[in-house]
């Protein structure tokens, strides 16, 4: 089993995305794949079509309250999602003033702890991180041995993806010593636009072991699969899309063996 935490201490930078259809491409070349929401915004969860105001998410497992089976959603067979609740936001609050209180370990290990006896079923578990790192973001960090951070190709904001960085050191130091950067992902690329290029010249010469081959281009049916519920795969199989998360796909199952 492969851990991923989708990282970027920036909203908006294409983590659902990535999370979700990165997901669907590694369950649609056979791999057993886990999605988990993290963030109490629960945008992957009503991407995949559930309603997060009707169901009891992520929050009642970390909270120990229901079992792992009770919160599962299947959305294919090799395709299985822990979807966050509108309870993980309350979670999020009251644990994070007890979690910067007492620094106690215990509150970082909740997803671990959770996830002990069930990791082993999947060949992938992927796991969609809030833009912040509080309390939420180090539990997966805490967990996940590999961070994914998406980097947008329309705007230079170095600082956000360095601040990202400097949150995995911490957490390898004071958590989690296997946690690293294994990609930084570029994505929304749009090869008419001049700033594209240079932006991929700037990521090439700043994270060159890191940066990954794959660009996942700018594709309108990325922003629509989610309005219909479904995965790039069932809403436009075709498409740039899928074809660019299908190839970045290969290149996470060919790095990680
Ligand atoms: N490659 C892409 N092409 C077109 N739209 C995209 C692409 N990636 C993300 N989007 C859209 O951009 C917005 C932000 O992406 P999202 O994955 O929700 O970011 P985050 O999870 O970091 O906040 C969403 O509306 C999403 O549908
Ligand atoms: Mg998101």
């Amino acid at each position: 089993m492969k851990a991923f935490a989708v990282l970027s201490l920036k909203g908006g930078v294409g983590k659902t995305t990535v999370t979700l259809n990165l997901g669907a491409a590694l369950g649609a070349a056979g791999r057993k794949v886990l999605l988990i929401d993290l963030d109490p915004q629960h945008d992957l969860t009503q991407s995949l079509g559930i309603d997060a105001f009707r169901i009891k998410g992520v929050e009642f497992l970390l909270e120990k309250d229901l079992k792992f089976e009770e919160v599962l959603h299947l959305y294919n067979e090799n395709l299985h999602v822990l979807p966050a609740g509108k309870k993980l936001k309350k979670l999020e609050l009251s644990l994070s003033n007890l979690f910067v209180k007492a620094k106690d370990s215990y509150f970082c290990t909740l997803l671990r702890n959770a996830l002990e006896d069930k990791k082993d079923r999947y060949d992938y578990i992927l796991i969609d991180c809030p833009p912040a790192g509080g309390f939420l973001t180090v539990n997966a960090l805490t967990f996940a041995e590999n961070v994914l951070i998406p980097v947008q190709c329309h705007y230079l904001g170095f600082e956000s993806i360095k601040k990202t960085f400097s949150l995995i050191s911490k957490i390898r130091r004071f958590n989690n010593p296997r946690v690293k950067a294994a990609a930084v992902i570029p994505v929304m690329h749009d090869a008419r636009n001049k700033i594209s290029g240079i932006i991929i010249n700037r990521l090439k010469s700043a994270f060159n072991g890191t940066l990954s081959s794959s660009i996942i281009r700018i594709n309108v049916s990325l922003a629509e699969a989610p309005a219909f519920g479904k995965t790039i795969f069932d809403y436009k199989p075709d498409s740039r899309g899928a074809e660019d998360f299908r190839q970045l796909a290969a290149e996470i199952m060919s790095r990680q063996g």
